[in-house]
């Protein structure tokens, strides 16, 4: 079996979660040169209409460390025909002839399944604007796991702005859909809510969630805290929403009194990149699970480039 375009979080299968973890756990172990001729041959497109640091790049490593090549661009609306006014259907058409997979992310919801739709070899979603980042959300649910083998009975926190924040929707859609016995505290600025088709996905899973306006009140019974950023960058045309948000996230900042409070088996994870939602005196501690967490992404790529074009 092959694993084809990543579209979303929903779409995955019990058993090929299972499957992308463990080959993940394995390339973490195996030496380095039993890697180099997995994906001998194979050319990786990476096609990034919006920033990345850690999606990009740890696509371009897990290729290179499995003896793959890359090309791409890493600011296409820039540097590809975008910037003459082709559309993307216009450039998969053509750029998917030129290699095995397309790493895309677009600044648009929707973007990745235009692009599936004209594409000869298979996409993965590398974040839609403020649609999903369904590869994000595999790295985080393995680094859950990670700390909380069955993923079960467990308080997990979304905090920040869960509006336009794309990983904590394809985390909660991961999560709601495989690991039912969990319930979501969705913290956030009152403009910045959990969007209502993904509160209602969770009901029809019978999945526990509240929303809370503090993370102080409830922080001591959280088992995971999942913090995330202002997208400033969805803000462009109400610059002074964005100061109200900002204003009203002064106090879900995570510093060491949250700390204080929290369980000494939690763990925080944020998608990173960070502005301010996490004080860098929380770094120190055993429970800040971030920088781990972004590593992990590397593993989860290796494996699913492995399973899109060699079969599992
Ligand atoms: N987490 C994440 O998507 O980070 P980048 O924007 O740096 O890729």
């Amino acid at each position: 079996m092959k694993l084809g375009s990543i579209i979303n979080a929903q779409q995955f299968t019990k058993e090929e979660i299972q499957a992308i973890f463990a080959i993940a756990g394995d390339m973490m172990i195996r030496p380095a040169r039993d890697l180099l001729e997995l994906l001998k041959g194979r050319v990786v497109i990476t096609l990034f209409y919006e920033s990345s640091t850690r999606t990009r790049l740890s696509f371009e490593s897990a290729t290179l460390r499995l003896g793959g090549n890359v090309i791409g661009t890493e600011s296409a609306k820039l540097f590809s025909s975008k910037s003459k006014g082709e559309t993307l259907e216009d450039s998969i058409q053509v750029v998917s002839t030129y290699g095995d997979v397309i790493i895309l992310r677009y600044h648009k919801e929707g973007g990745a399944e235009r692009a599936a739709k004209y594409s000869r070899t298979p996409i993965i979603n590398a974040g839609d604007g403020i649609g999903q980042h369904p590869t994000q959300a595999l790295l985080d649910v393995y680094t859950i796991q990670q700390r909380y083998p069955e993923i079960s009975g467990l308080n997990i926190a979304m905090v920040g702005d869960l509006e336009n924040g794309r990983t904590v929707h394809s985390d909660v859609y991961l999560l709601g859909k495989h690991y039912p016995n969990n319930t979501f505290y969705f913290i956030s600025p009152k403009q910045t809510r959990m969007k209502p088709e993904i509160k209602e996905y969770l009901n029809r899973h019978n999945v526990r969630w509240v929303e809370v306006n503090d993370l102080k009140s409830v922080a001591g019974e959280m088992d995971v805290i999942y913090q995330t950023r202002v997208q400033k960058e969805r803000f462009e045309e109400c610059r002074e929403i964005y100061d109200q948000v900002m204003a009203q996230s002064e106090k879900l900042i995570i510093n060491n009194e949250i700390l204080s409070l929290m369980k000494k088996d939690a763990i925080i994870m944020h998608p990173l990149p960070r502005v301010n939602e996490i004080a860098y005196e929380v770094d120190r501690d055993e429970r800040a699970w971030y920088f781990k967490q972004a590593e992990n992404g590397l593993y989860i790529r290796m494996a699913l480039l492995i399973m899109m074009m060699n079969g599992y």
